[in-house]
């Protein structure tokens, strides 16, 4: 459906997403060449891809929502064109107010114009202000949001701060980072200075992307004598969230101080291992299966960054909406569901047979032996070639060569 608007001095069409109809910048107007990123050239943000992440924003609030049991105001303060706000309003039932803001006229503008458009005005404000002073202007008792939603360019980390200032006890905090070169390790240093841990390019890096930013937030709320309490997190596309809620008192910051700590990894032999906060020291820099150099990730979160009764609210919620993107949402929850005991990190059976020259079974099969020689084991959703398993690096590659001498009869 294409539309402009006489608002707009840009190109505009109506999308739909969800529940709800959407006037957004016409992006093919704005690109010279199909290689070129389009949401980034607009006026105002609006990226399709993301429909997925707006989805599962929309269950998990939803199911915050049900555990709480009662109304909840909720603060989009990087809302773009207000895609995620709208959505909020729209389709999370128990929402009694949505506050929206954008540092762009132009957005907060289009953002008023989809909250007239749905007919939520009753429901939501739009304001036009930078996102950590709407959100100081919130940080009084009694002003304070039950759920902040940061969605920003890159790194959330600069307005942790603040939304955490502004979010009432046991409110619910949802946090999108796009950086996923520091996170992953192609940038050590920048993810250093902004996340305060170390990153490491392994075949996990996911999910130590979504560890080291859950640990930044127990860090910074901890300042503030805060505990975090993760209890839902993904990785898609170039992303990853974390949703957690937030739990005030001294005490219940040094409870989550104590998720923090290090995971070791062995380049040379896969082995890697976890440890607390300052005790790592024990392993002299070396691998206690190979005696290779070990190196470090961290600090991070090494505490759950999924919890099953949340999950399976989500999933409850999921099946009754028709969303575009459904199917693979239910198989994202599923998956997850399955993972949510599982070990720190996963392996990737590719990974292994590559350094040791071997053919790479199926995920599929190696799950299958793991579990029948006992091992507790699960698929990840982080990374489809991966399994979860409570077994060593070594145990993996004794595993490995088992597998294959049973297709084929030697390794
Ligand atoms: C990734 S977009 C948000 C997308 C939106 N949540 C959605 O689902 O479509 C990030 C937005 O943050 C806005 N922004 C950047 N810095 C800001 C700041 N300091 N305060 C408020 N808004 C800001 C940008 O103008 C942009 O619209
Ligand atoms: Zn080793």
């Amino acid at each position: 459906m294409e539309e402009t608007s006489p608002e707009t001095d840009f190109p505009t069409e109506i999308v739909k997403e969800g529940n709800v109809r959407l006037l957004v910048p016409k992006l093919k107007a704005f690109v010279k060449s199909p290689s070129e990123y389009a949401p980034s050239k607009a006026p105002v943000f609006y990226n399709p891809v993301m429909e997925l992440n707006r989805d599962i924003a929309v269950l998990a609030l939803q199911a915050y929502q049900r555990t709480v049991d009662r109304e909840i105001v909720v603060c989009e303060p990087l809302a773009g064109c207000g895609a995620m706000g709208v959505r909020f309003a729209a389709e999370v039932k128990g929402v009694e107010k949505v506050v929206m803001t954008d540092i762009s006229a132009k957005a907060s503008k289009l953002a008023s114009q989809n909250v007239r458009i749905n007919r939520l005005d009753e429901l939501v404000t739009v304001e036009h202000k930078e996102a950590n002073a709407l959100l100081s202007d919130y940080s009084a008792p009694h002003r304070r949001f039950d759920v902040i939603d940061l969605d920003p360019f890159g790194s959330p980390v600069p307005y942790l701060d603040s939304s955490i200032r502004a979010l009432r006890n046991s409110g619910f905090l949802a946090l999108t980072a796009t950086d996923m070169a520091p996170l992953c390790g192609v940038h050590p240093k920048a993810c250093i200075r902004k996340y305060g841990g170390k990153p490491l390019r392994t075949e996990y890096c996911h999910e130590l992307a979504v560890r080291l930013l859950a640990g930044c937030l127990a860090a910074t709320a901890a300042k503030h004598d805060i505990g975090i309490n993760v209890v839902f997190s993904h990785s898609s596309d170039h992303y990853v969230r974390v949703y957690a809620t937030m739990e005030y008192g001294a005490k219940k910051a040094d409870e989550s101080l104590r998720n923090m700590g290090y995971i070791l990894h062995c380049f040379k032999c896969f082995h890697r291992e976890t440890a607390k906060l300052h005790s790592f020291a024990k392993n002299e820099g070396k691998c206690s299966e190979c005696g290779s150099k070990i190196e470090v990730a961290g600090p991070l979160w090494l505490g759950k960054i999924f919890d099953k009764q949340f999950c399976e609210l989500m999933e409850k919620e999921a099946k009754h909406r028709a969303f575009r993107h459904g199917e693979k949402i239910r198989k994202i929850l599923a998956l997850i569901r399955n993972e949510v005991d599982a070990p720190v990190t996963y392996y990737v059976p590719d990974k292994i047979c590559d350094k040791l020259a071997l053919p790479v079974p199926s995920v599929k099969k190696v799950l299958e032996v793991l579990k029948e020689e006992g091992f507790q084991a699960s698929l990840t959703h982080f990374n489809s070639k991966g399994v979860r398993a409570d077994a060593s690096a070594m145990n993996m590659k004794e595993l490995l060569r088992k597998v294959l001498m049973s297709s084929y009869g030697k390794f």
